[in-house]
């Protein structure tokens, strides 16, 4: 079997209040937001931080990115994560090079998808989740970027 995962696209983390985290990340380590969104459907607003290259954009080679990710309201998976867990990390995405041969695959490994479908993600990739309870307890999310 081919490797699907193809690199580390980010980290996802739940905070209470993005503008707060978005500060945190920015003094202590020096790194910016790339792109701001609010994704209605997922209930988050959100921010990727892009860790690499200085001056790198979305989909760059060598570029990682921290995913900061707050509720729109209690109501929401990350406001339940929050409450249920408190901050921290939420999720792990993985590059693949073509989402639905990914889930595909993955389906036919037994392993439960949270998304049969791929959905719309940050800056413009389609994503999926893969269901926590049979990965170990990691939230796992693939991510074909836009190409
Ligand atoms: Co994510």
């Amino acid at each position: 079997m081919l490797p699907l995962l193809t690199r580390l696209d980010h980290v996802g983390i739940a905070c209470r209040d993005l503008r707060r985290a978005i500060d945190m990340y920015r003094e202590t380590f020096g790194v910016g937001v790339l792109t701001l969104e609010e994704n209605e459907e997922q209930g988050v607003r959100e921010a990727m931080l892009a860790v690499g290259p200085s001056g790198a954009g979305p989909g760059s080679l060598g570029v990682g990115y921290i995913q900061l990710l707050e509720p729109l309201g209690p109501d929401t998976p990350v406001g339940r994560f929050i409450a249920r867990r408190g901050e921290g990390i939420h999720h792990v995405g993985y590059r693949v090079e073509d989402i639905r041969e990914a889930l595909a695959t993955v389906a036919g490994t037994g392993i439960r998808l949270v998304d049969d479908r791929p959905r719309h993600g940050s800056m413009g990739a389609s994503i999926a989740f893969l269901h926590p309870g049979d990965l170990g307890g990691v939230l796992t999310e693939l991510v074909q970027p836009l190409s």
